[in-house]
């Protein structure tokens, strides 16, 4: 087809969406048809999760090293144990899952050995403190004591007094959060992969949603794939090729059992990737976020170069390198906090 006329129907179809916004916004069911018949805006992210539905019910939850579900669950317990009163019962809705989730995870020679002491030490501080009458959790108890093997450690619930101080006064935490800025200019200089690890392990102490952490860094140094998949993004036009060290945040959809946490990935793994950010201006490295916008070629594209599932989305990408003396740093200006500060 003659770019013209392509050109010509791409104008048309946008006249119409924009013709469609009143009457479209309307309600909830509108709404839905015209993301049905006039735009493909949502298409791929709604089959990406139907997939991602489908692969949790196949692996029971369960992701390579990590239980998903047994996460979730024990994260439950630990909050049931922590309440104040804490009650004589509790988690009888899904003790049996978590107790069935355990023995799932127990029967994985893979699974990380300390997710699964967590789970252990973590099970029986709630069978030592239940009241064990009530059939449910009577036979759970039964089933645990016979299916638990491992040495109880410390990884159950701890009182704020237990916890060893940090010596970060606001004013160093204020000057890091403020010497961070995005940078996009880099030496031409190796990033050593323990410094990457150093600030994963930090990026890892971030919350996530009951503990889930569905995401993973995936950390690109090699030629070819750096510069391909630099370049994928159009954030990065004009200085892509200058990036030494890529990392895709990547978020599994797949730990979720229902569509309406589809949202959490993007949290957990911002929150983690702020984290990673800061760590490395501890290590002297910069960094610099790069947006992935939910376009199906794009998407398509970096499934193929990074051999993603479709329910495993990319956040986003962040650059990382030593940082140019010499490179321009935009000021980019920010809001005062009184702005943003809504007192209700
Ligand atoms: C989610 C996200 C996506 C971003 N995408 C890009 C990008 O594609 N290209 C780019 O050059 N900068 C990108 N940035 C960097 C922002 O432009 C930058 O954070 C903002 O201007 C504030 O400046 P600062 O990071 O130096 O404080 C992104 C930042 C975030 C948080």
């Amino acid at each position: 087809m003659k770019k013209s006329v392509v050109k010509l129907l791409k104008r048309v179809i946008e006249q119409l969406q924009a013709a469609l916004l009143p009457l479209c916004s309307k309600s909830a069911i509108l709404s839905g048809l015209y993301f049905t018949f006039f735009s493909r805006d949502f298409f791929y992210e709604h089959q990406a999760i139907l997939k991602a539905r489908l692969a949790y019910r196949k692996q029971q939850g369960m992701h390579g090293k990590s239980s998903a579900l047994l996460r979730r669950n024990i994260h439950r317990l630990e909050k049931g144990l922590i309440m104040q009163p804490r009650r004589n019962v509790f988690a009888l809705e899904y003790i049996t899952e978590t107790v069935a989730a355990y023995r799932i995870a127990l029967n994985t020679p893979e699974l990380e050995l300390s997710e699964l002491q967590w789970a252990t030490d973590v099970l029986t501080e709630y069978f030592n403190v239940i009241d064990k009458s009530h059939p449910v959790i009577n036979d759970n108890y039964l089933i645990f004591t016979q299916l638990s093997t491992l040495d109880i450690t410390s990884k159950k619930p701890f009182s704020y007094q237990q916890k060893v101080p940090h010596k970060v006064s606001y004013e160093d935490f204020f000057a890091l959060a403020k010497f961070r800025t995005s940078v996009r200019w880099f030496e031409p200089q190796h990033v050593e992969i323990e410094k990457i690890e150093q600030a994963v392990e930090a990026a890892l102490q971030a919350p996530s949603a009951c503990n889930r952490q569905p995401f993973q860094f995936y950390s690109i140094s090699s030629q070819p794939l750096l510069k391909r998949l630099a370049n994928l993004p159009g954030g990065t036009t004009g200085f892509a090729d200058n990036i030494p060290h890529l990392i895709a945040v990547v978020g599994d959809l797949s730990y979720y059992p229902l569509s309406r946490d589809r949202h959490v990935i993007y949290i957990d793994a911002s929150l983690a990737s702020m984290q990673f950010m800061l760590a490395l201006e501890t290590l002297g490295l910069s960094s610099c976020p790069i947006n992935w916008p939910e376009l199906i070629n794009q998407d398509k594209a970096v499934a193929s170069l990074l051999d993603l599932p479709q329910f495993k989305r990319v956040v986003m990408f962040i650059a990382v390198g030593y940082p140019s003396n010499s490179g321009m740093i935009p000021y980019s200006d920010k809001k005062q906090a009184k702005d943003i500060l809504k007192h209700v």
